[in-house]
């Protein structure tokens, strides 16, 4: 059995250029994600601020362009001035959301030490959930108030002389959720989230600010829809984007379903617009919201989290799923979807960064290495960038139970800035290989380079074997008469170089 599809492109035909918010991802305080992730002072390769310098080397392979801090569920219930100033004095507290200890021995200027190193956006959450108004506002003076205030000298007193100046802020985390502390309606939350943009844009001043409303916490939420209709309803004059988050797993067994995870996002990306634009017309604005994908992976939610020898222990191993090959592949089909959908989909978290479902693991005073879902991010956000074009395609299908028959074939093309196209492209078949030939006549085909990531569908990177799973190079690919020819494994991610 053997699959044939076929697709072209035309430069001239576009969808919108790249918004380099893509490549976001996220640092909460959760598990090893900051303490023995990225922060570990006594860790043999740690710099002066603590940071180890192996995990630093990762994440800038790994090309993430934006970073989401500090949660998550963490942030509704934190208190952001527990984390500045001297670490001797700083408060050990309960954090309710994940049942453990926060040590606060990293906070706001430790991240924003982290970002400057790692030469990534912050993007900034407040707590909307046991706090509000006022901690976001002094939060947001602390930060970004040059001097001559309370906050802002409190600031230069911790050692930043210069304000933060950040840009990006979310109003809030996944407040329509139950297990939200603090969680809240749609009318409450949509006041408040409205009130606290206009606030903030009070004290910037720059009219340069990006902030972001929640939306739901899944398209499976049972208020999806009639919640961003209410919330935008409050917020559409003062917010830039509305967030949406996804996790796909395998439910009951059911592996094709799994493979067309994308079709999902699809729906919920094409969901979240046209209520967002249905808001704007009711509110007769000129004004388009546009998504921040602020939490997307693939999440085994059921797998054991870690055991506890203690209560409230400090930093315990927490959602430290372990990637396969096959989870790659629908990571890189979530990836395609973004840069399709990039027109209104601005910016993007990969939720999370590193040891909590990462594509970076670490051991305490250990290695770190890469996982499965590491590559098809990295070959994304290193060959991503430029103006997505309109793809048609010729596919195939396989039979799905959740979402019917869907493409085997699912792909992106990007016009990069030096002139060269990169396709990447899915076989989402998990039985089928397929002969795919790329109609290239309407550029100069002439050096064309493959990855290929595939292999066993339990294949992992672990400790033990760090380096099992990996791209590539596809040899299978022939050039002729302007058409392309590559063979793509069953169950592959790849990355498809045309210069
Ligand atoms: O990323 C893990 C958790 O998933 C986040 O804390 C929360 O926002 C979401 O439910």
């Amino acid at each position: 059995d053997h699959h044939r599809a076929r697709i072209e492109f035309d430069p001239r035909f576009t969808v919108a250029e790249v918004p380099a918010r893509l490549f976001g991802s996220f640092v909460e305080h959760l598990g090893r994600c900051v303490y023995t992730g990225i922060y570990e002072p006594d860790h043999p390769s740690a710099n002066a601020d603590g940071l180890r310098e192996d995990v630093l080397e990762l994440i800038r392979e790994l090309g993430p362009t934006m970073i989401r801090y500090p949660g998550g569920n963490f942030v509704s219930g934190y208190r952001w001035e527990d984390g500045v100033g001297p670490k001797e004095d700083r408060p050990r507290r309960l954090d309710l959301a994940w049942g453990v200890t926060e040590t606060n021995q990293f906070g706001l200027g430790e991240f924003m030490k982290f970002c400057r190193t790692v030469g990534v956006e912050p993007n900034m959450a407040v707590n909307l959930g046991t706090r509000g108004l006022q901690e976001a506002l002094d939060l947001f003076e602390y930060a970004n108030h040059p001097s001559g205030t309370y906050w802002s000298d409190l600031r230069r007193s911790h050692g930043d002389e210069e304000p933060y100046g950040i840009k990006l802020w979310c109003l809030g985390n996944e407040m329509d959720g139950p297990w939200q502390i603090g969680q809240r309606t749609a009318t409450e939350y949509g006041r408040i989230a409205d009130q606290t943009a206009r606030a903030l844009r009070m004290i910037d001043g720059s009219g340069d600010l990006d902030l972001v409303a929640c939306g739901s916490s899944s398209r499976g939420m049972p208020f999806f829809g009639a919640w961003e209709n209410e919330v935008l309803t409050h917020t559409y004059e003062s917010v830039d984007y509305i967030s949406a988050h996804a996790y796909y797993q395998p439910q009951d067994g059911d592996l094709a379903s799994f493979m067309a995870s994308a079709q999902d996002m699809e729906l919920f990306i094409d969901g979240v617009i046209a209520t967002a634009d249905a808001v704007g017309a009711k509110l007769k604005s000129d004004k388009k919201i546009n998504i921040s994908f602020d939490e997307w992976n693939v999440w085994y939610m059921h797998a054991p989290s870690g055991e506890r020898d203690e209560p409230w222990p400090v930093a315990p191993r927490q959602l430290e799923d372990v990637y396969s090959a096959m989870d790659a592949v629908v990571f890189g089909s979530l990836l395609i979807t973004l840069l399709r959908r990039c027109d209104r989909v601005t910016a993007a978290c990969l939720a999370q960064l590193v040891n909590v479902i990462a594509p970076i693991m670490t051991e305490p005073g250990g290695p770190a290495w890469r996982q499965t879902t590491f590559f098809p991010f990295a070959e994304a956000s290193k060959y991503g960038r430029g103006t997505v074009l309109n793809v048609n395609a010729d596919s195939p299908v396989f039979e799905t139970k959740k979402f019917g028959e869907v493409p085997a074939l699912h792909s992106v093309a990007v016009a990069n800035e030096d002139g060269s196209v990169t396709v990447f492209a899915v076989n989402r078949d998990l039985e089928t290989p397929m002969t795919l030939e790329i109609d290239a006549s309407s550029i100069q085909a002439g050096d064309v380079t493959v990855s290929t990531l595939t292999g066993e569908r339990d294949a992992k990177n672990t400790l033990d074997d760090q380096d099992r799973v990996a791209p590539a190079a596809n040899g299978d690919v022939t050039v002729k008469d302007g058409t392309i020819t590559i063979e793509l494994p069953a169950m592959s991610w790849n990355t498809i170089r045309i210069a």
